[in-house]
């Protein structure tokens, strides 16, 4: 028997393909972050709308610090940009915003944007949304390994204890149950570093569609293509 799934309750997004939105229409490439911008905000207010508890989009991992000096520049130019801008639309609509990734190599302004935003929305109780900034699931797992080590050597923890529960607590995402579904956009059939430890059973959903034409009806459609799964988790 197929059993229907719930609504999701955390659906992760890696974003992917703003330059190439731009490129085919013969832009610049930072054309295609700003429309990737407005994707994300339909994003928010669409997850709002359908009552999705958790929503993490990947917004620049620590890959992307590889780019061109100017694209990086855009990028956080636009983020500090739209940081402020989106702010008293997540207070109306009660989303609380938590970022995760590094925060150490992100320039003072976009940090402190960021931390103000984190800081103002920290009491709201419907959506939380999870902005992956500076991100890298490897680094995220470094960064949970060296702070169990410090326990160990503290004699806090016996290297024999370490459950699941040490890492998952160890991690960015401390709290947030796993994504059940993770989309991705532009056609790309990788992870490309995304939170490596949290997808171990994550349904996968991808879409040739570029980011910027990402819209609420192509996140209705995953979300009843994931309805429509049976999640066996190993079982039968
Ligand atoms: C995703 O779009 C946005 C970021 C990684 C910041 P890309 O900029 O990767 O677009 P493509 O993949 O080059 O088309
Ligand atoms: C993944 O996209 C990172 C984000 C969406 C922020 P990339 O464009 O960086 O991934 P690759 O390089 O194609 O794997
Ligand atoms: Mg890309």
């Amino acid at each position: 028997m197929v059993r229907a799934q719930p609504v999701p309750a955390h659906v992760a997004v890696i974003m992917d393909g703003n330059g190439r939105w731009a490129t085919g229409k013969g832009l610049p490439r930072v054309a295609g972050h700003r429309e990737g911008v407005k994707a994300a905000r339909a994003m928010v207010r669409a997850a709002d709308a359908i009552g999705l508890r958790f929503l993490t989009l990947y917004a620049f991992s620590t890959e992307n610090w590889n780019r061109p000096e100017d694209e990086v520049t855009t990028l956080m130019r636009l983020l500090e940009e739209s940081i402020y801008r989106e702010l008293p639309e997540l207070m109306s609509r009660n989303v609380r915003l938590r970022v995760i990734g590094r925060p150490t190599g992100v320039p003072l302004p976009v940090r402190r944007g960021i931390d103000h935003v984190v800081h103002e929305t920290r009491a709201n109780t419907g959506l939380t949304l999870l902005m992956a900034f500076n991100y890298g699931g490897r680094d995220e797992l470094l960064d949970a390994f060296r702070a169990l080590a410090r326990r160990v050597r503290a004699g806090d923890l016996e290297p024999e204890q370490i459950s699941e529960a040490h890492v998952g607590g160890a991690l960015y995402t401390d709290g947030i149950p796993d994504p059940d579904l993770l989309i991705r956009t532009s056609g790309e059939m990788r992870i490309s570093n995304f939170l490596l430890w949290q997808i171990a059973y994550t349904e996968l959903w991808m879409t040739t569609t570029l980011w910027p034409d990402f819209g609420p009806s192509d996140l209705y459609r995953a979300i009843a293509d994931f309805q429509r799964r049976t999640r066996r988790f190993g079982g039968v």
